[in-house]
């Protein structure tokens, strides 16, 4: 494998996937750069997972020549496993890599890692400096949430020592650890970061449609945007992001399109990663095109009893047909890992 090693992509019109655990594999990442993406990040990675040899880390880091730009994310906090793990990514072809310093999920948490890492800044820089070295400036960016605890937010602090180690961008999800997903992503402290520091930032938080993140890149002046729960109902907001950008009228998501998104997504599956776990997991994935449409859990079902891929393009197809609900559609369920 060889990684282009371009410089990334960081413009409003030039939107990222963001890191998705169980979501942004090698198909997904394909799919959503058919539609637009500029950039893609892979699923979180553990360090030590990488350096031990751990399960599924193989699967996590399979790429193709086209899966480019990609940044690689790890999560872990020990930074002595980050000097093996560098190495190791640098030797397979990866250019870029972002730590994860803001997934909050208990089980990435308890050891310390993901957002845990915001109540622990001077070993969050430990483990960028030993990041940067390895791959050098600019090639390492820090997924960032406001800080550990509400009330003791140090987003703009930690921004300010990490441009100084030679982080080469930022991304804010502007919540605090505690918060979870609850509440509203407070894109004010978007632009507070953009305004303190040099590098780029990227925008994260409640990003649900292309109209969210025009409106978030105008309030924000931030470099860009990462989409990530509202890729998994419409990979085409990518496109859509780009169109709102250059003045043009967005294609409306309709059943035809998902249809559409739904039968791309397999053909990647089937050219990608034909094994019984993705295509059971491709099955459970595909009602998400459907949200925001009647007869989803008829589509669930009927996608379940699918036993193979002819099947399930033969199935997933009938999404065309569906009606559109007049509520509009909800995010908060997609919260869960
Ligand atoms: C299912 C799921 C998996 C996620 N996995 C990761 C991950 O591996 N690494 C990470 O930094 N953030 C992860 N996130 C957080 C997203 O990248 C993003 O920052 C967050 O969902 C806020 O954006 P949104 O409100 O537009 O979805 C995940 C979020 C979801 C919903």
């Amino acid at each position: 494998m060889t990684q282009n090693a371009t410089t990334l992509p960081f413009a409003p019109d030039a939107p990222w996937l963001a890191p998705l655990a169980g979501y942004s594999d090698l198909p997904f990442r394909t799919l959503c750069r058919a539609y637009g993406a500029a950039c893609s990040e892979t699923e979180m990675v553990s360090a030590k997972g990488l350096v031990f040899g751990g399960f599924g880390t193989e699967r996590l880091l399979a790429t193709t020549g086209a899966d480019a730009p990609l940044v690689v994310q790890l999560f872990g906090a020990e930074p002595e496993i980050y000097e093996r793990a560098m190495p190791i990514l640098l030797e397979r072809g990866f250019t870029h890599f972002d730590l994860n310093a803001g997934c909050s999920v208990r089980k990435v948490n308890k050891s310390g890692s993901g957002s845990a890492l915001m109540s622990r800044p001077d070993l969050l820089k430990r483990i960028v400096e030993v990041m940067v070295r390895a791959a050098g400036p600019g090639k390492v960016g820090v997924k960032m949430r406001l800080g550990f605890t509400p009330g003791e937010e140090n987003f703009l602090d930690l921004g300010r020592g990490l441009e100084d180690l030679g982080a080469g961008w930022l991304t804010l999800h502007p919540r605090t650890a505690k918060q979870l997903f609850t509440g509203k992503a407070r894109w004010a402290a978007i632009g507070e970061l953009a305004r303190t520091v040099t590098v780029p930032v990227l925008a994260s938080g409640d990003l649900f449609t292309a109209e969210d993140a025009a409106q978030c890149l105008r309030e924000t002046g931030c470099a860009g945007v990462m989409f990530a729960r509202g890729a998994l109902t419409d990979p085409m907001i990518f496109q859509r992001l780009r169109d709102i950008w250059a003045g043009r009228e967005p294609a409306p998501r309709t059943a035809a399109t998902l249809a559409e998104a739904a039968l791309t997504h397999i053909r990647f599956c089937r050219e990608l990663d034909r094994t019984p776990r993705a295509f059971r997991a491709l099955r459970s994935f595909l009602p998400r095109y459907a949200k925001g449409f009647t007869g989803i859990r008829a589509l669930r079902n009927a996608l379940l009893q699918c036993r193979d891929w002819d099947e399930l393009a033969a199935t997933a197809a009938s999404i065309a047909h569906l009606e559109a609900e007049d509520a509009p559609l909800d995010h908060s369920d997609l919260a869960q890992l």
